[in-house]
């Protein structure tokens, strides 16, 4: 039976379900978040999710509409010793399935999406969030719900809040949040040191373009990019009572990936990599060996959307003879590869 190992105890289910499972940092946290006397997880898959919130709760409903998967729940649920979760297999929008549920504070749902789709949708999410709100509207107005990391804040039309996470520097899960859970427009999370970024109604900052790299240059949290919070973040890293030494400014290097340029250093909580520029050059492996000789480096990571089998190929090539202490991130922009030292990471 294969068991997912990411989690304090590995977790029994199907290889699927153990795919989709809320990882461990993300369940606790959310568990935190949602502590109330009971809770209804009304798609509780396997219950890497279940578990955490049954360690916060009095109570916890676990619904589930395979059969399979609520027998894995119930294993996983047990091997954590956990007597609190009554199990109920069956459709979470059947009215006699609502029926067994008693009032409860807070009705949570990481519902079933489609494995692919060429853009994720909110709509294509089952159950429906619509639908939930609809069919637990006597049990609670408290509701939070998983849905697609991918989907920007406009895409999500709902009064809720949305919450990014990120963990270990990848965007990972999206949380809604409505009724009197709903604190923020807006927030981005980093686990799992837990660090947070709040939406301002006025940021102060606005976001300013430039192709042009200053001195310093900062890779922010994906979670904060996703919640579109970079004017947020710049004003975190403005020092307003200091000297004025130049604004943030945000640099694309391609369209996955950009970073926020400045001649200040600051340090954020929320930036992921704290770099100095060290230079630009034309994309050629060995000038840029040469280049970085002398300079204390040892590591060359590639920032760049570069075919997995070339990569270590490049990468030797890049770091051939270089036994400093140094690392540099290599991002490339058309043919031109930025060089950044890695001063600071998070
Ligand atoms: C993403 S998984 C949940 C994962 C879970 N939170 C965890 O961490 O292990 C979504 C689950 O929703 C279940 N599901 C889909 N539609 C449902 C419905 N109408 N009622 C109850 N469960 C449903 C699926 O069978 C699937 O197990």
């Amino acid at each position: 039976m294969p068991r997912k190992k990411q989690f304090e105890k590995p977790l029994n289910g199907d290889k699927e379900s153990l795919r989709f499972a809320t990882p461990e940092p993300i369940a606790r946290y959310r568990a935190q978040r949602l502590k109330c006397r009971i809770l209804a997880d009304i798609s509780c898959g396997i219950g890497g999710q279940t578990i955490f919130f049954a360690q916060q709760c009095e109570a916890v409903y676990a619904v589930e509409i395979d059969p399979q998967k609520i027998e894995y729940a119930k294993q996983n649920c047990e091997m954590y010793g956990l007597k609190n979760v009554t199990f109920i297999c069956g459709d979470a929008l059947d009215p006699e399935v609502i029926a067994r549920l008693p009032k409860v504070d807070v009705v949570f749902s990481d519902p079933a999406r489609p494995a692919t789709e060429a853009k994720r949708r909110v709509s294509s999410i089952e159950p429906g969030i619509p639908k939930v709100l609809e069919a637990y509207r006597e049990k609670t107005s408290n509701f939070a719900f998983e849905a697609p990391p991918q989907l920007s804040p406009e895409r999500i039309p709902f009064a809720c809040e949305k919450e990014y996470l990120s963990l270990d520097g990848q965007l990972n899960r999206l949380t809604l949040y409505f009724g009197a859970l709903k604190q923020f427009d807006r927030l981005a999370v980093a686990l799992p040191a837990g660090e947070g970024l709040v939406a301002q109604e006025n940021p102060l900052s606005k976001l300013q373009e430039t192709e042009k790299l200053k001195l310093y240059a900062y890779e922010p949290e994906p979670s904060v990019v996703a919640a579109g919070l970079l004017p947020e973040l710049i004003d975190s890293m403005i020092d307003l009572t200091g000297p004025f030494v130049g604004s943030y400014e945000l640099f694309r290097v391609d369209k996955k990936r950009l970073l926020l340029t400045a001649d200040a250093f600051a340090k954020q909580s929320m930036i992921k990599n704290h770099y100095l520029v060290l230079g630009t050059k034309s994309f050629n492996p060995k000038e840029i060996n040469a280049f970085l000789k002398g300079k204390n480096v040892g590591n060359v990571v590639l920032r760049a959307g570069i075919n997995p089998k070339a990569y270590w190929t490049v990468r030797k090539e890049l770091e051939e003879g270089l036994r400093g202490k140094k690392t540099v991130h290599l991002f490339v922009k058309g043919d031109t590869a930025i060089l950044c030292e890695v001063l600071f990471k998070n």
